[in-house]
Parts: C-alpha cells; sequence; structure tokens
C-alpha cells in the first residue's frame, strides 16, 4: 500500500495550526475536469479566499469540501471542534455541520414564509435532543430545547444588528439583510471553519465594507477560520490572508493578496475572461 503522508499509525494528521488540508481533491462531470488535482490548506484563524473566473471550479470545490459531491479523488483532512482530524470523504453533509464545518449558498436559501429567527433556526441544522413526537406535541422538554436554541439564535441577531426586526417575515427583506441570515445560521452550531460562497454578491459598497467587518468580528468571536469564494476583488484582497486562484480546476497560485495581484499567470486568466 502507498504511504500516506497523512497518516501516522494510520491516524489522519495534519499540522498542529491547520484547520482543513485538501489534497489531490478532483471531480469530473462526464468528460469536464470541474476540480483537477486541487491540494491547499487553511491554518486556524487565517481568512483564506478562493478566486478564478466564473465556472472556474469554485462552488464546485465547497461542494467536494462539505461532501455535497463525492470527488473522484483525494482527501479532505479537517480538524473539528472537538480537535479530532478525520478524512471528511465519504461523511454525511450533516455530520460535518456537526463537526463544525459550515457553509453559506450562491444563492440565497430561505424559507420565505418564516420570521427572520425561524430562519436562523430552521437552517442551522441543529439536532434538537427530544423526540420527534415530543417536538410536535411541544411536550416540556422540547419546549425548553426550543427555547435554549431561540435564546442562541436571538443572541446571534443581536450581534449582527439584526434583533429589531427578527419577528418580521423573511419575504421582502432586502438582500442584503437576507445574506446576513443565512451567515446568522453558520453561527448557531459552535463552527471552526466557515465556508462563504460569494457572500459580497448584489451588496452596495457600504454594505460590502460593513460585511468585511462583519467576516472580521465574527472569526475573532467564534475563533474560527473563514473560507470564502468572492468576484469583488477589493473584497477579498481587503479581507484575506492568502488567496488560492484557480482556472479551470487547476490550481494557479497561492498566495498574499500582493503576491495573487501581481502573478501574471492569475492576471491572464482573468483577462482572459473579461473583466470580473
Ligand atoms: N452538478 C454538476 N453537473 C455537471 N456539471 C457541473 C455540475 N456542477 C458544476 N458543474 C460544472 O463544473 C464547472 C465548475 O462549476 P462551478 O459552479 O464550480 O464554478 P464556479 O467557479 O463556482 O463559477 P461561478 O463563479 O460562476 O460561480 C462548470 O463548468 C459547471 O458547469
Ligand atoms: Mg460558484
Amino acid at each position: 500500500m502507498a504511504l500516506n503522508s497523512n497518516e501516522i499509525n494510520g491516524k489522519a494528521t495534519i499540522g498542529k495550526n491547520t484547520i482543513l488540508k485538501i489534497e489531490d481533491l478532483s471531480i469530473a462531470f462526464g468528460g469536464l475536469k470541474a476540480v483537477d488535482s486541487l491540494s491547499f490548506d487553511i491554518k486556524e484563524k487565517e481568512i483564506f479566499g478562493l478566486i478564478g473566473p466564473n465556472g472556474a471550479g469554485k462552488t464546485t470545490v465547497f461542494n467536494c469540501i462539505t461532501q455535497f459531491y463525492k470527488p473522484d479523488r483525494g482527501t479532505v483532512l479537517f480538524r473539528d471542534n472537538k480537535n479530532q482530524v478525520e478524512d471528511l470523504v465519504g461523511k454525511k453533509p450533516h455530520e460535518i455541520i456537526k463537526k463544525g464545518l459550515v457553509r453559506t449558498f450562491q444563492n440565497v436559501e430561505l424559507i420565505k414564509e418564516l420570521s427572520l429567527v425561524d430562519n436562523v433556526l430552521v437552517g442551522s441544522h441543529i439536532e434538537f435532543q427530544a423526540s420527534l413526537i415530543s417536538q410536535i406535541l411541544k411536550l416540556p422538554k422540547a419546549r425548553k430545547e426550543e427555547a435554549k436554541y431561540r435564546e442562541k439564535a436571538e443572541e446571534v441577531l443581536n450581534h449582527m444588528g439584526l434583533y429589531h426586526i427578527k419577528d418580521q417575515l423573511a419575504a421582502g427583506q432586502p438582500y442584503g439583510v437576507l445574506k446576513k441570515i443565512e451567515l446568522a445560521r453558520t453561527l448557531m452550531c459552535e463552527p471552526k471553519l466557515i465556508i462563504l460562497d460569494e457572500p459580497a454578491a448584489g451588496l452596495n459598497d457600504s454594505e460590502t465594507l460593513a460585511l468585511i467587518d462583519m467576516v472580521r468580528e465574527i472569526k475573532d468571536k467564534f475563533n474560527c477560520s473563514i473560507l470564502l469564494v468572492e468576484h469583488d476583488m477589493r473584497f477579498v484582497t481587503d479581507l484575506c490572508d492568502r488567496i488560492c486562484a484557480i482556472s479551470f480546476g487547476k490550481l494557479l497560485a497561492i498566495g498574499t493578496p500582493g503576491e495573487i495581484q501581481a502573478n501574471e499567470e492569475v492576471q491572464a486568466a482573468y483577462l482572459g475572461k473579461g473583466d470580473e
């Protein structure tokens, strides 16, 4: 058997300060290699950006990390909120959320008919301990549990400046509010790594600046790392400690924002696809 550099005595290992390490990650759809032997790692408390032209494979990388798609090849080693390192490949998406790896989607996915606070609760994927029957009948144990999580959801909304509108319906809310609600959901389950797919899309300049501050605050308050995809280059360069640029599913470069901006291959990939 080939010696795996990520194993010691059969156990997965990564650097002490590494939260996520993907290695040789690959997936193809038909003949199209959407992610092609991609490797990178993310450190604790790091804000890490993934950039690339439209269709480069960014969302697919997120789907392979969170096991919405099963990669054809490669490993996804993650240090969870119990400090255990495991390969996530083959695990169920809800198991991964419980380990503290949570995400938002490129398109906001909320239930319009529910209030903002209920959207945070419903979407948080928290497993209630009370049985389904007692939840339906609203027996005391279930009620107590719901109250506890509701309190937490309200605390998160307060932190994001949305407490005053928590009982309003999601329907008709400005886009910026809906994006914040998605972010609020990720904070409900002891996140160690939060994955954000185009968090600034559709936001105006002042909302984008506010989001930069909010992501930093979240990182500090929750002591977690952030992996994000964003087309707004100012957002990425202002916020990220390091950036990984990909094109046609392959790695182009990894480095500081300055290094990535100066990289000729990265510039060529963007120029080839027009202004993004
Ligand atoms: N489920 C799927 N079935 C078939 N092809 C897919 C699937 N998901 C993604 N692809 C293809 O894989 C490639 C990468 O898509 P992906 O959505 O990851 O790109 P992206 O970098 O997120 O793009 P964007 O910036 O537009 O969001 C594209 O060619 C896309 O059409
Ligand atoms: Mg995408």
